[in-house]
């Protein structure tokens, strides 16, 4: 008998975890595995065309659970899910990040008796206004087998009192990923980008993500933010691929725009590649993109006053700015000077961390019987 595998995905970063894995676990002829998307995103540059973009195979099931608050969100997926996992009784359930249906499908999971694997397992930021650390705690709670993508993952699921037993230092499947797209793009043409047009007439650049609710949600927080960024792209062309939180609320609060700040829509995993391998620097709050920077080597500035990915501080590229943007127009300047904070690859950031995880799931289950 094959063991069944559910594998979870709901936003734009979980596609580009999933991705690797389906890829690796597919090679395997004991695991049969259903591909759910719970539709937490769901436009077409959200979702679909990562799709095409990682060559992800159609989901087996679309739970549609698009909108409304965040409870309303996490309510409607869990009780879509809840008559997935009853009608296919799946061995395992893998939930990778820290996001509402990462929440939503391990609880469901659990309350039917169904084991969870979490990728991404053990990340802190130790900052409970944070719905993704609520995501991550409650997760963590409940599941069976930790995947962990650097040692503070492993420290953390320690001091929580997790048996050494269930925890397994892997490496990272999003650097999987990017090692896909890196050599997919080497065979593309990358005239067809809509970014090309700007960054081919640049002789330098730098690309902005903003998306987190405690820097968007808020109209002082997002005007003063938005007043340095408008001064950081007098100093460096800034390139704002913008998420649609944060289109909404800088129309919401009637915000007004530096003129300097070159607005894009959201892009797709391979564009925004392309863009951000080739800039300067990275102004982010966004997790995964802290992450890749550090494989790559680019100089990240995390506009956010902590990270749950200290790795990426400790070696590799990334500065947490905090709210001193003071401190964000210095550390640009550094940048721009040739100053940058020169970092090394975490361990097991290497494009193998899904090939780990599977032989890992082979072995639990090898021993199951
Ligand atoms: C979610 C995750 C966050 C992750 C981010 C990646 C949670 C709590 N947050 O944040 O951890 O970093 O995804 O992008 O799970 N919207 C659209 N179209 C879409 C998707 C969203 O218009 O395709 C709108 C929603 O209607 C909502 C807003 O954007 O108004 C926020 O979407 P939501 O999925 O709730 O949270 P994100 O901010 O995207």
């Amino acid at each position: 008998m094959k063991i069944k595998l559910f594998l979870i995905a709901g936003t734009r970063p979980n596609f580009m975890k999933i991705s690797p894995l389906l890829k690796e676990i597919s090679k395997n002829d004991g695991f049969t595995t259903l591909l759910i998307h719970t539709g937490q995103h769901y436009d077409y540059e959200m979702a679909e065309i990562f799709f095409h973009d990682l060559m992800i195979p159609a989901p087996d099931y679309f739970l549609n659970a698009r909108g409304g608050t965040q409870c309303q969100q996490i309510a409607k997926i869990m009780s879509r899910f809840e008559a997935v996992c009853v009608k296919e009784k799946p061995d395992l359930v893998i939930v990778v990040g820290d996001v509402n249906s990462t929440l939503a499908c391990s609880i469901v999971a659990k309350k039917l008796g169904i084991e969870v694997a979490h990728i991404e397992a053990g990340l802190r930021s130790f900052d409970i206004t944070m719905p993704e650390e609520i995501n991550r705690i409650i997760t963590d709670s409940i599941t069976d087998y930790f995947f962990i993508t650097e040692p503070s993952g492993y420290e953390n699921l320690l001091k929580e009192g997790k048996a050494r037993n269930g925890l397994f230092f892997v490496g990272n499947v999003m650097i999987d990923s990017l090692f896909y797209g890196l050599k997919k793009l080497e065979k593309m043409e990358l005239a067809t980008f809509k970014t090309n047009r700007f960054i081919s007439n640049l002789k330098e650049y730098a690309c902005l993500t903003l998306h987190r609710p405690s820097n968007v949600d808020d109209k002082k927080t997002l005007s003063t933010l938005m007043g340095y960024l408008g001064k950081v792209s007098k100093k460096v062309p800034l390139i704002f691929p913008i998420h649609p939180r944060t289109k909404k609320n800088l129309k919401k609060f009637g915000i007004n725009l530096a003129k300097n700040i070159i607005f894009v829509p959201p892009l797709s995993y391979l564009e925004f590649l392309n863009l951000w391998k080739g800039s300067q620097m990275v102004l982010t709050d966004s997790g995964g993109l802290q992450e890749e920077t550090t494989a790559l080597g680019i100089p990240c500035l995390t506009l956010r006053e902590n990270t749950e990915r200290p790795i990426t501080v400790s070696e590799g590229t990334n500065i947490v700015i905090g709210r001193n943007y003071d401190r964000l127009l210095c550390e640009v300047d550094n940048i721009l000077k040739g100053k940058s904070k020169k970092g090394t690859v975490p361990k097991f950031w290497d494009g193998k961390a899904s090939c780990r995880i599977v032989k890992i799931l082979k072995r639990i289950y090898a021993k199951k019987g």
